[in-house]
């Protein structure tokens, strides 16, 4: 079973990345399948961060092959700036190496727009979106008039569809009170993206099926989390792809198949970026211990935005949900050495709602809203863990930790990352 996924199991910002980078080393095929540039996947190697938000972190070994599925929405420019930073940071990013599906969907200046405009227009119920046009990207894709990589391949074709697009666009900021677009100026650059973009569209579902079939393996690398999936997230407070592993399919384009890992990257705390329900939310000191100065890398704010997230207790009723719905088999927790210092560590097991106790989120948001977090106190460690490597090493206190989250998600932890650097990163054994 040649294929390996790699899921956020909580609201994004997980620590996928190096995750990836640690997989990617055996794998021949690296691709993305959900999202656009509203993901930000970070990897330290030595001194070099690399902050990557479309092409798979996966591209950073030399001898992969990387796919951008069908699944996406892709904002060209972004895209080529991302390929920009890549070359002059040495990592090879020519024809052969990089393969963007024809049939992802294209984000435009209009779609960015529109995104801004209709999250201002919200007002109190906002989504808190990073802006970068994800959910018009969706909304033109599902109502049959987005914008294709394909239609890149056609100069004239991408001028006519780009001139009706941006007048859409036009009446909606309009309507909407947002400035108007030039579709001149838009169709300029367009015209400039497609004739760099053009050699690297192709059929990625035919490259990767072939691939499978010669024995090469894929690891999929999931963008946001299970928590902010259009079907099994917290909506309306989603992005608008599916960020489950069953999107691992349909965002390639490949047949279903056996898979070997279904990991799901655990923080070993909970965060999140923009609104809605958090049940383990935490404010004040505590909160600002987790969360970080903002001053390094890996700092709780948003890799592609820059807010600060807000950071919580590990929400155990939310992990096992993520196990359940993406049918994880291994877990792999990130961010452990943050935890050093603290006396006394929650894990929540269920929530208290209208005086009963739930092991499982309830349905409706309103009422995950609502939800008070059931705690378990469990003792913490003072020493620091970013040298250790193996599992046996770590405080008892540290191993109960981890074994009581294996419990209570119902899933093994196979690596616990316990710093940023590539080699912080323990294999358990289980
Ligand atoms: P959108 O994907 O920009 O439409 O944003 C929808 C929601 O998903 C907002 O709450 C964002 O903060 C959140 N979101 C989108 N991408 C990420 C990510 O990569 N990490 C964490 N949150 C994200």
């Amino acid at each position: 079973m040649p294929i390996d996924i790699v899921i956020g199991a909580q609201w994004g910002d997980e620590g996928k990345g190096r995750i990836v980078d640690l997989l990617s080393a055996n794998t021949a095929m690296v691709a993305r399948f959900n999202g656009g540039d509203n993901a930000g996947h970070t990897v330290t190697i030595g001194t070099d961060t690399y902050k990557l938000h479309l092409i798979p972190s996966g591209i950073i070994h030399p001898h992969t092959q990387a796919f951008l599925g069908a699944g996406m929405v892709i904002n060209p420019e972004s895209l080529l700036k991302e390929m920009d930073m890549l070359r002059s940071a040495g990592v090879t990013v020519d024809l052969g190496r990089l393969h963007i599906s024809h049939t992802a969907h294209l984000i435009t200046p209009g779609l960015k727009a529109l995104d801004a405009a209709q999250e201002a227009a919200l007002k109190e119920g906002r989504i808190g979106t990073t802006g970068r046009g994800i959910g018009p990207a969706y909304t033109a894709k599902a109502s049959r008039s987005g914008l294709r990589m394909e239609d890149m391949l056609d100069p004239w074709l991408l001028q006519d569809k780009l001139d009706a697009h941006i007048a859409q666009v036009n009446e909606r900021l309009t309507a909407l009170g947002a400035v108007e677009l030039d579709a001149d100026a838009v169709c300029t650059d367009f015209d400039r993206f497609a004739a760099e973009l053009m050699p690297y569209i192709t059929d990625t579902a035919a490259m990767i099926s072939d691939g499978l079939e010669a024995g090469q393996r894929l690891l999929a690398e999931g963008a946001q989390g299970t928590l902010l999936d259009i079907d099994c997230g917290t909506y309306p407070f989603v992005t608008s792809s599916t960020c489950t592993a069953a999107g691992v399919f349909s965002g390639l384009g490949i047949g279903l198949q056996p898979v070997d890992q279904v990991i799901g990257i655990v923080k070993a705390f909970q965060t999140r970026v923009g609104g809605g329900p958090f049940p383990t939310e935490l404010s004040g000191e505590l909160a600002d211990r987790l969360r970080g100065t903002g001053e390094n890398p890996w700092d709780e704010f948003g890799t592609t935005t820059g807010r600060p997230r807000r950071v919580g207790w590990l929400d155990g009723v939310l992990l096992r949900y993520a196990v359940r719905a993406n049918g994880l088999n291994a877990l792999a927790l990130t961010k452990l050495d943050i935890l050093s210092g603290l006396p006394t560590l929650r894990l929540c097991t269920a929530y208290r709602l209208d005086g009963q106790v739930y092991a499982r989120p309830p349905f409706g948001i309103s009422r995950l809203a609502d939800c008070k977090p059931v705690y378990e106190d469990l003792p913490g460690w003072q020493e620091d863990v970013q040298n250790i490597r193996k599992f046996r090493d770590l405080p008892e206190a540290a191993r109960v930790y981890l074994r009581r989250i294996e419990e209570i998600g119902g899933a093994p932890i196979r690596w616990v990352s316990v710093g940023p650097e590539r080699e912080q990163v323990i294999e358990t054994g289980h």
